[in-house]
């Protein structure tokens, strides 16, 4: 097993989920990918992150994402928890859960990592562009669950930089000033940027959101 890093093409497969048997590139069509582990059913912090989850579908859906969440618990098990998330999350689970009972799909993917826990998946996140590129992978410990509003920011950050030549800097969040991409001159980022380039130093140049 190789190890994944950005930019490499996230495995494709097929496997049983929440919502039957799924191809994951099927799934994602041309759109953007979210795909993220959690350790196990009928446990508590997986147990709000998927209820959050669920309430930020909308959201994932306005920027053309779609979730898929995975645990190498099985398709019963996954499905009676849903009923417990739904209710204790107040919420309707809206997206598969892949069960990779036989770890086809965490081997993959590098989801379980024998040092942390040899049976368990970690809270692995992968963000899959429409061309199947790995754009974000974030590995966080079973004890802290994720925060969505982030992944969000990212999914933010990653489409407006793939289609302008910009950058976005620490804590940036949708519509406040980017950063001019490195790469292009000053005098060029004058001509693309008509809202303005605040020239701080040469190599730290400002500029409004330009898609706002
Ligand atoms: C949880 O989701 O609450 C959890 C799972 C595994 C270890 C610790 C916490």
């Amino acid at each position: 097993m190789a190890t994944l890093r950005l930019g490499d093409t996230a495995p494709d497969f097929t496997a049983e989920t929440s919502q039957g048997t799924l191809n994951f590139y099927d799934y994602l069509s041309d759109g953007w990918g979210i795909l993220f582990s959690h350790p196990a059913d009928f446990t508590p912090v997986c147990t709000t992150e998927l209820g959050t989850a669920a309430k930020f579908k909308v959201e994932f859906d306005k920027r053309k994402v779609k979730m898929m969440a995975l645990s190498v618990d099985g398709t019963n098990s996954h499905n009676e928890w849903i009923k417990d998330i739904n209710e204790t999350q107040k919420t309707t689970v809206n997206f598969p859960i892949v069960a990779d009972e036989d770890r086809k799909v965490s081997d993959l993917y590098d989801m379980i990592h024998p040092k942390a826990d040899n049976n368990l998946t970690v809270r692995s996140v992968f963000i899959i562009a429409p061309d199947k590129t790995i754009k974000l992978i974030l590995t966080y410990p079973a004890s802290t669950g994720r925060n969505f509003h982030e992944l969000l920011r990212v999914i933010d950050s990653l489409q407006l930089t793939a289609y302008h030549k910009v950058a976005t800097p620490a804590n940036w969040k949708n519509g406040e000033d980017v950063v001019v991409s490195p790469a292009i001159p000053t005098a060029e980022a004058k001509e693309i940027f008509d809202k303005g380039v605040d020239v701080i130093k040469p190599y730290l140049r400002m500029t409004p959101d330009p898609t706002t």
